[in-house]
């Protein structure tokens, strides 16, 4: 099967230009393909922009255990609206993703139910050094250093010495002093208010875990993912990253503070919490900046009637994997960014971070994983319209300049203006951790 999108203003790896792109099965065949060439189906996509699909590198699909708030289809068909055409997925699902068996059955059921492509973390405990030593098929080692949904929490210093000392899989981690949180926990009484959310997990617990990960990452020359930074005080820590660590940012960091809770309560409720406005924009400095190299969701669905019990005993998480993109486009369309820097933070960055085999850009042999965007098409956010199981988005009633409007994977379309093609399968993420990540790839063409 052949393809053949016309005209598009396509974002590749050195810069933006008009030109056709040719598919052939599961492959990008040719970047400036010429007219006359031979195709069953021919795209016309003049007006329109042609870029990579979206590598989410965090978002949690619920599946096993919790599949009333997500599973890995509605997951998926929540990317594929979103333009994600590749998710890796946390290990805090029930049971916990925290050894090869569990790995390899959430690769089965992901094979089964997902319409794009997914890879798996699997999770770290203080007794699993073992299995981590011996996983494959995985983009890496999560470590929640701070208590979130679930139980995953792994605290105790010695047992991440050793993690870090004894497997060389990627690291990345949930940032968050859980001393820090129980301190302040204790002098909020609990807390009362949505708002408290970030007196509890405030600025200290987020910069004190991320030194205390950075440092162990520096000393044990063991790469490694700042997750969801969310305060300005972190960037300093990582900034010297030695070439082993990058960071990432999410819409909600970007995007809300503390004045919301007023409006939106629990809704905006997350681990890390979100902070201030100043916060907001370091976060966008850092981006700019090269200090923060990806953009992920952390999309954590809950139902809107978990949400709404009242503080503390709402769960924290909010779905935005269908909406990210489109988050940024209209960011584009404001001017706080480039179109080229969204392509490098969402779909370049996080490929060379996690080592995936072919994605992340539209070049001939790589994956035809791709998004047509509509950079000029405004269009509102609303409840009623989100495929995620949950239901709800906190953007409810936003309106926004650019949408993705049709979505390939490894070749095949899966989305199209409002329409999904439910039987398009994607295809478990291949990592080459032999590339060395990031920093290593650095340049490189
Ligand atoms: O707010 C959050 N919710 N942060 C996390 O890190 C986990 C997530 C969840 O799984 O609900």
């Amino acid at each position: 099967m052949r393809t053949l999108i016309r005209n598009a203003d396509c974002v590749l790896p050195d810069g933006t230009r008009r030109t056709d792109v040719l598919i052939q099965d599961q492959t990008i065949l040719d970047v400036a393909a010429s007219r006359a060439t031979a195709a069953d189906e021919i795209v016309n996509a003049s007006g329109l922009t042609l870029m990579p699909g979206v590598i989410d590198d965090q978002v949690h699909f619920r599946e096993p255990g919790y599949t009333h708030k997500e599973d890995l289809h509605t997951g998926s068909l929540a990317c594929a609206k979103g333009g994600v055409t590749t998710f890796l997925e946390m290990p805090n699902t029930n049971p916990p993703t925290i050894s090869r068996a569990a790995l390899a059955e959430k690769l089965a059921l992901a094979a089964n139910k997902c319409v794009v492509n997914y890879g798996f973390y699997i999770g770290a405990t203080s007794g699993n050094v073992d299995e981590l030593r011996r996983v494959d098929r995985t983009p890496g080692i999560k470590i929640f250093i701070g208590s979130s949904t679930g139980d995953l929490l792994v605290d105790e210093q010695e047992a991440l010495e050793r993690i870090f000392a004894e497997t060389t899989l990627p690291i990345c981690a949930h940032c968050e002093d859980e001393a820090t949180i129980r301190a302040n926990m204790a002098l909020l009484d609990g807390g009362r208010e949505p708002a408290d959310h970030s007196r509890i997990r405030d600025h200290r617990a987020a910069a004190i875990a991320t030194e205390r990960a950075v440092n162990l990452a520096r000393r044990h020359q063991h790469r490694f993912h700042v997750l969801h930074v969310s305060t300005a005080d972190e960037l300093p820590i990582f900034s010297d990253h030695q070439r082993l660590i990058t960071a990432e940012a999410c819409p909600h960091h970007l995007l809300f503070n503390i004045e919301d809770y007023g409006r939106l309560g629990t809704l905006v409720q997350m681990n890390p919490s979100i902070k201030t406005a100043v916060d907001n924009a370091a976060l966008w400095r850092g981006l700019l900046s090269g200090q923060i190299q990806v953009i992920a969701t952390d999309h954590a669905p809950h139902t809107l009637e978990e949400k709404q019990q009242p503080y503390p005993r709402s769960p924290s998480g909010l779905p935005a994997v269908e909406n990210s993109l489109a988050l940024m486009l209209n960011a584009v369309h404001e001017g706080r960014c480039s179109l080229e820097q969204v392509v490098r933070w969402m779909c370049d960055a996080p490929a060379r971070v996690w080592d995936i085999v072919d994605k992340g850009r539209i070049a001939a042999g790589y994956h035809a994983d791709l998004v047509l965007v509509d950079l000029r098409k405004r269009h509102t956010i609303r409840n009623k319209d989100q495929v995620t199981r949950s239901g709800w988005s906190p953007w409810d009633g936003v309106t926004l300049t650019g949408k993705p409007i049709r979505t390939w994977v490894m070749g095949r379309t899966v989305y199209v203006n409002g329409k999904f093609a439910t039987e398009v399968r994607g295809q478990e993420a291949r990592f080459d951790h032999a590339r060395g990540g990031y920093w290593a790839t650095e340049g490189a063409s």
